[in-house]
């Protein structure tokens, strides 16, 4: 039953429909509200339970540098222990995954994402996704949590938009309910320094080393 409502859900057809023309895509209301909600209340929690921390920017992590690149908090989702609200947010995105392995060829085998809070002031400058772990990450998630968001907040993530010379980015409100998705070797992107804090659900969905062929549109620049 599930099979077939996955097959014709919008949602992943929208999706799958704009990386397959642009390489990104934003989704608006991807989960219902009293899920993200439960997200964002455990979000709220673990952080004001100490147990998120310092995100590195790779291997042999140096302090300072760290600081200059990123200050976010955050702790990544053990699939193996979910909370009620991880539980739902993966299930849809094994959905999710499934969806455009059918409809784009991308043999995305896994999801690993994390928690992430940016205190007030908190950034993360511009950065390419793809080569951060050992394994292939080969569709970044952006899944956003923050309530009544406004411009005047800042945090937007900013894409660049590579070879466009008319419109060099878009900047993206990290709004309650919001899904990004984006080819994570195609583009550069930041995310501003926020008013208030900023939580989200960020990962990624890898595919083995030399995967199959996708449906896809090449960098250009
Ligand atoms: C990241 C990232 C974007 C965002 O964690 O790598 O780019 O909008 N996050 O939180
Ligand atoms: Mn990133």
């Amino acid at each position: 039953m599930d099979a077939i409502r996955t097959e014709h859900d919008p949602r992943y057809a929208n999706i799958a429909e704009h990386l397959a023309a642009a390489g990104w895509c934003v989704h608006d209301e991807f989960l219902d509200g009293e899920l993200t909600q439960r997200l964002a209340r455990e979000c709220r929690l673990l952080w004001q339970q100490g147990e998120m921390r310092r995100a590195a920017v790779g291997k042999g992590d140096d302090a300072r540098i760290r600081d200059q690149v990123r200050r976010d908090l955050v702790r990544w989702v053990d699939p193996t222990t979910p909370t009620l609200g991880q539980h739902g947010w993966l299930h849809h995105l094994e959905q999710l995954r499934l969806a455009l392995n059918r409809m784009l060829y991308l043999g995305l085998f896994e999801y690993e994402g994390h928690l992430a809070v940016y205190p007030a002031g908190a950034f993360y400058r511009r950065h390419l996704d793809r080569f951060q772990g050992s394994a292939e990450r080969r569709i970044s998630v952006v899944f956003y949590l923050n309530d009544a968001w406004t411009d005047d907040d800042g945090g937007q993530l900013r894409i660049y938009l590579d070879g466009d010379q008319a419109t060099p980015f878009v900047d993206i409100a990290p709004v309650a309910g919001r899904l990004v998705t984006f080819v994570s070797d195609r583009f550069e992107h930041e995310v501003l320094a926020a008013k208030r804090p900023r939580m989200s659900l960020t990962g990624w969905y890898r595919t083995r080393p030399s995967g199959p062929g996708a449906i896809l549109p090449e960098r250009s620049a």
